[in-house]
């Protein structure tokens, strides 16, 4: 499902240029669960970013679901995005001036008839327990009920990879293992392939797969002055995807 091959990353730091991702081979299959674990700083945001097609890699090969991503253009990488991928942030990134089930309803086609949508939003919002909140803005829900909103709209279309980054990062303990059991079974039923940034190893425990960034990336500028405060460009470009700035 995934392929990578001498791939790597860099960002301009004081004048110079920091190599933040070095991987010189990794792969995952389709249908995997993999909990991404790592220090601040070691470059898992940039490494979904890549995965995501939202920043370009300077070297190396990318395939996903048999497309190769290195190589594609801006716009290119934009149609992979749309197509392939659903995105979960830790903020969830609801557009407060909508409800959620409007928030939702961004990410469909413009072609899905009335009574479709209405059948499919319904649906997503039942499994998750939100039916009777699906007409109410985000600001009206509790953090655990926003980022359900949030899953469903990175799955609604039943995108084949997910990614996502400290889903459960701003939410309490009990919260945290709801949602992360959530998000891995809705990806089980739409037999996506589910990479996720967490810090918690216990919640890291119900993955299928756990992977040490350190494992995989050979350089790790782990400074942790650096890492803290990442400029939110990258997840902006993945959030125009999921209709934030057309809001
Ligand atoms: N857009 C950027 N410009 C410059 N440096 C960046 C940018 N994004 C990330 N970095 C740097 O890359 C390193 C890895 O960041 P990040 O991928 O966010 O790590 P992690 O998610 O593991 O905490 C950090 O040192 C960070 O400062
Ligand atoms: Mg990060």
């Amino acid at each position: 499902m995934i392929k990578v091959k001498g791939l790597q990353k860099s960002f301009p730091h004081q004048g110079n240029t920091q190599l933040i991702i070095d991987i010189e081979e990794w792969s995952a299959q389709s249908g995997d669960a993999i909990a991404l674990l790592g220090p601040s700083g070691s470059g898992k945001s940039t490494f979904l970013h890549l995965l995501g097609g939202v920043l370009p890699m300077d070297k190396g090969v990318l395939e996903v679901g048999g497309q190769k991503v290195s190589g594609m253009k801006e716009s290119e990488r934009d149609a992979y995005r749309a197509l392939m991928v659903g995105y979960v942030f830790q903020d969830f990134y609801l557009v407060p001036s909508l409800t959620v089930r409007e928030n939702v309803e961004l990410v469909l086609p413009r072609s899905m008839g009335k009574a479709e949508r209405m059948a499919l939003l319904e649906g997503w919002f039942e499994r998750v327990g939100l039916k009777e909140r699906m007409n109410q803005l985000p600001s009206k829900l509790s953090r655990g009920q926003q980022q359900r909103a949030a899953i469903i709209r990175a799955m609604i279309n039943r995108p084949p990879l997910v990614l996502a980054d400290e889903p459960t990062g701003s939410l309490d303990w009990e919260t945290a293992a709801d949602i992360m059991g959530l998000l891995l079974e809705v990806c089980e039923e739409s037999r996506s392939t589910l990479v996720t940034v967490t810090h918690d190893r216990h919640l890291a425990e119900l993955f299928k797969t756990k992977l040490d960034f350190a494992t995989v990336n050979r350089c790790l500028g782990t400074s942790p002055s650096r890492g803290e405060e990442v400029p939110s460009e990258a997840d902006r470009r993945a959030f125009a995807e999921v209709g934030g700035e057309r809001a």
